[in-house]
């Protein structure tokens, strides 16, 4: 592997994606133990009511943070986090690992920054890995505006709408995209159940709070507390 190359990349598109990096049986077995733990078998049948009636269009799951662990499989892989290294050269530390579980029928994600870019040195580095194959039947395609990390804050505008120069992506099982936090992105709406998994990193010194704040077109919003903190118009 070519670090510095990798680095390169990362850095002059704020993205970087690496197909087939992760073994079927691997992520076989995580999306699994996913599924189970929102009450849905293998066959991905809806077991569990609370999926079946939840509103929400992500429902997320904190495994480590749970205590049950459990995917040491990506979390600890030696070449997964030595890329890490190449991208944040000044070391770095795990934020935390979120499963995400969408619906189908459920709206995506609007376009958004995971932080404020008010500092580019404050940021949060997504490291999405994919279980299953995202296809024209799933939906949730990824959609990255490339460069745009280095662009400043995300422009005013209608939350979903395409912009130009923007990329679509149908990450396949075991796919592995490192996307800079501050780099605009939003996921599709989505036709099937979806499981992303994100095993978020951050430079040394950053705040564990950084992603509490999220930049949308239309607003700013702070999870820990529920609220819309900004209108942008
Ligand atoms: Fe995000």
């Amino acid at each position: 592997m070519n670090f510095k190359k990798i680095h390169n990349t990362f850095w002059e598109q704020g993205y970087v994606i690496f197909e087939k990096f992760f073994d079927d049986a691997l992520m076989d077995n995580y999306n699994d133990k996913i599924l189970q733990h929102y009450g849905v078998n293998p066959d991905w049948e809806h077991t569990d009511e609370f999926i079946s009636k939840s509103a929400v269009e992500v429902i997320p799951w904190f495994p480590y943070r749970d205590g049950q662990g459990g995917f040491d499989g990506i979390d600890k892989d030696k070449i997964f986090n030595r890329i890490t290294d190449a991208l944040l050269k000044d070391g770095w530390n795990n934020l935390y690992c979120m499963m995400m579980f969408s619906k189908a029928g459920s709206k995506g994600q609007a376009w958004h920054q995971d932080c404020p870019p008010d500092n580019p040195l404050k940021y949060n580095l997504n490291r999405l890995v994919y279980t299953h194959d995202i296809t024209d039947e799933t939906g949730g395609d990824i959609v990255i505006m490339p460069k745009a990390h280095k662009a400043g804050i995300l422009p005013v505008g209608k939350p979903h709408e395409d912009i130009d120069g923007q990329l679509v992506f149908q990450p396949k099982k075991g796919t592995v995209v490192f996307l800079h936090g501050h780099c605009f992105h939003r996921v599709m709406p989505v036709k099937k159940d979806r499981i992303s998994t994100n095993f978020r990193a951050v430079p040394l010194g950053t705040p564990e709070d950084i992603t509490d704040v999220c930049v949308y077109r239309n607003m700013k919003y702070r999870f820990s507390t529920s609220e819309v903190i900004e209108e942008r118009s």
